[in-house]
């Protein structure tokens, strides 16, 4: 089996693994433990709308910060608190990169690290491609150290090499919380009173939960 790292789709893989470890991801796994149905949606006006059509939760950040007017904000620790047949759901970039995998697309992060890597590995024919959200389109490195979580349960698979120095970088589990921690990402949320968050996203398979994506909709597993 074919395994690859990118910021994005390659388009040559069966199955897609998503990552924003900070915190798109680990919000949707944490949030299927409380809620069937996860909708991901770009806009706020759209997001709005359908929670209402739907008497949804409406959750989602811009900037990081809760949308005014959201029931509360792209938050793993604060998704908790909540529960429901539909999460609406919209972030800057995790969210948004869902939209056109053409693939079987699976959600991943720390949480999950071992449950999605199983997974990928169960429905895959010939190739997983793990894709990095980042920032804006550009690198982050707390997206490429959870990808490297999740790769290290596919070690004896062959790994491209972004995949390989992914799989090297998160032998560290100390530096990597580090690294995690100094990142752009968990500085903004630093900022905002969100560092609980932070830790949150850091804890290492927590859940068996494996969002899957299709039709527009996250769910449970397959
Ligand atoms: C995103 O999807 O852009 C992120 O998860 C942003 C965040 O809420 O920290």
């Amino acid at each position: 089996m074919k395994v690859s790292l990118n910021l994005e789709n390659s388009h040559s893989n069966d199955v897609t693994i998503v990552v924003d470890a900070l915190r798109a991801s680990t919000t949707i796994i944490t949030a299927l433990e409380n809620f069937q149905t996860i909708i991901p949606v770009k806009n706020i006006e759209d997001a709005t709308k359908l929670a209402s059509e739907n008497f949804a939760v409406l959750a989602g950040e811009r900037r990081g910060a809760p949308v005014k007017g959201f029931d509360t904000g792209n938050s793993p620790v604060e998704i908790q608190n909540f529960s429901g047949e539909v999460l609406v759901l919209t972030t800057t970039n995790g969210t948004r990169i869902l939209e056109g995998l053409k693939s079987k697309v699976l959600v991943g992060s720390f949480v999950n690290a071992k449950a999605v890597a199983e997974k990928a590995l169960d429905i895959a024919e010939n190739h997983i491609e793990v894709i990095m959200a980042g920032v804006n389109g550009r690198f982050a490195i707390e997206d490429f150290l959870g990808a490297g979580e999740i790769i290290s349960h596919l070690q004896d698979q062959e790994l491209d090499e972004l995949a390989l120095a992914s799989v090297m970088a998160s032998q560290d589990k100390i530096a990597v919380n580090e690294a995690v921690k100094n990142s752009k990402s968990a500085q903004g949320l630093y900022e905002l009173g969100l560092g609980e968050d932070v830790d949150f996203c850091l804890k290492r398979n927590l859940y068996d939960t494996v969002p899957v994506y299709k039709n527009r909709k996250i769910r449970r597993n397959l």
